[in-house]
Formats: structure tokens, sequence, C-alpha cells
């Protein structure tokens, strides 16, 4: 009997120190996935031009733009939006595959409020060119794309069709993540138009409320959870490699594509 207890005891024991120890594993991982995203937090500022306020090209040159080229950058910048819905779409798919479900649950949340849960069933794509039009009277949709957006797409896509689960992660995480200062930036480039035009910044209507409420609102949202959700399936240091080459492989399209929008400009 005796022996019987003491065996029970020491299994317990075994077990809480097992237990004891997964913990401690977890937290590592956690603690690893939380300094690399840290340090991307950094990077997308410090290392890239596309989202930063001083250095892209539009938001350092705001002054010397004219009402064409805004015309321009805008409608060449609306056609991203127009495709975040399929580049979400092939992430959750991936996500799915791999049965990492709390990815899957955040995505699926990300996507219908892309497709108008929160705004009467408007999509944010459709917000913002009836905003446009709205403020403006000017059409940005049904836009082709130039030579710098076309292969940004391209290049997108490629990203996101990357067999790495970890890596697509990464790319649609940078997109999140750069999603807020990059709206800012084309904000900035809204207000700078409507200052040309109409000798004042935009008025309170449709196009403020998309640029108030992704600004303070959706993006910030769409990072947060989509870190929390990420922390739970990005675990080893491969996984972390990867999550990180997706990352800055987004980034250095954005780049590309801000840098091409700008040489475009006549
Ligand atoms: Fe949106
Ligand atoms: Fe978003």
């Amino acid at each position: 009997m005796e022996q019987t207890n003491k065996t029970t005891i020491k299994q317990s024991n075994k077990k809480t120190q097992n237990k004891v120890q997964k913990n401690n594993q977890n937290n590592n991982q956690n603690n690893t996935f939380n300094k690399t995203v840290k340090e991307l937090k950094q990077v997308l500022t410090k290392d890239y031009i596309c989202v930063n306020l001083k250095e892209n090209p539009f938001s350092k040159n705001i002054n010397s733009l004219n009402k064409k080229q805004i015309e321009y950058v805008l409608k060449q910048y609306s056609i991203f939006p127009k495709h975040i819905v399929s580049f979400l779409e092939t992430v959750r798919n991936k996500s799915e595959d791999n049965k990492f479900k709390k990815i899957v649950v955040e995505l699926t949340r990300n996507i219908g409020e892309e497709l108008g849960t929160q705004t009467h069933g408007i999509t944010h794509y459709d917000l913002l060119i009836q905003g446009v039009k709205e403020e403006f009277n000017l059409n940005i949709s049904k836009i082709d794309s130039e030579e710098s957006t076309f292969q940004f797409l391209a290049n997108m896509r490629k990203t996101f069709s990357n067999k790495n689960i970890f890596h697509t992660l990464g790319a649609i995480y940078a997109t999140e993540l750069s999603a807020k200062p990059e709206l800012l930036i084309v904000y900035k480039l809204i207000n700078k138009y409507s200052r040309i035009i109409k000798s004042k910044k935009i008025d309170d209507g449709m196009l403020k409320s998309f640029f108030d409420m992704h600004i303070s609102v959706w993006e910030p949202g769409h990072e947060q959870e989509l870190y929390k959700a990420c922390k739970n399936y990005v675990k080893t240091k491969e996984d972390l490699e990867e999550f990180e080459k997706g990352f800055k492989e987004v980034l250095s399209t954005m780049d590309v594509w801000w840098t091409g929008l700008y040489n475009e400009l006549k």
C-alpha cells in the first residue's frame, strides 16, 4: 500500500514537473515571439520608407505635389484596398489547412469587417470610393493598374502564395501593422488635395469617418488580434525566421511600390 502511495506521489510530482517545464518552455517561446515582434515594429519605420511619415516620397514631397499628381496616387492606391480581402482569404485558407484555429477565427473577423459587418454591409473599399466621390466629386473606381501597381500586386500575390505558413503569417502581420501609418500618409494626401481644391481640410462625412475609424479602431484591432492569435503558433526558431522573412518581404514590396508610384508622376 505504502509502495503504491509512494509511486503515485512520484508520478504526480513527475507530472507537475513536466507541466512546469512545459509552461516554462511556452513562456520562453512567447517571450521570443514578443521580442521578435517588438524588433519588427522598430524595423518597420527604421529600415523601410513606405510607411515612414518623413521618408515616404509622397509624404516627404507633399508641398510640391499638384492636383493631378495627388489624383494619380489616390487612384493607384485605391487598388490596394480593393485586393486586401483576397490576401486575407489566402492566409485564412492556409491557416485552416494547418488547423491554426485562432488565426482562422481572427482573419474571418477581419475579412467580415472589410466586407461591412460594422458598416451596414458596405465594404471598406466602397466606403473609400463613395467617400472620395462625395467629398471631391472624383471617381476613383475602375482604375487600371499602372506598371508599379501591377508589379506590386504580383509581388504581394507571390509572397502570399509562399508554401510556408509562417512566411505568410509574417506577411499578413506586416500588412496589418503597416496599415495605420500608411493610412496616415494617405490621409495627409487627401487633406492636401482638399486644400488645393477647396482651400480647407476635408469635412465631416463618409471619407473622414473612413480614415478616423481605420486609424483609431479597425487597423489597431487587426494588428493586436492577429498578434495574439499568432503567438499561439509561431513557436520555434525556424518559424520565427520565416515569419520575419515574410514580414520583410511585404515591406520591401511596399517600398518598391511607393517609390515606383512617385517616379511615375508627371
Ligand atoms: Fe478596412
Ligand atoms: Fe486591416
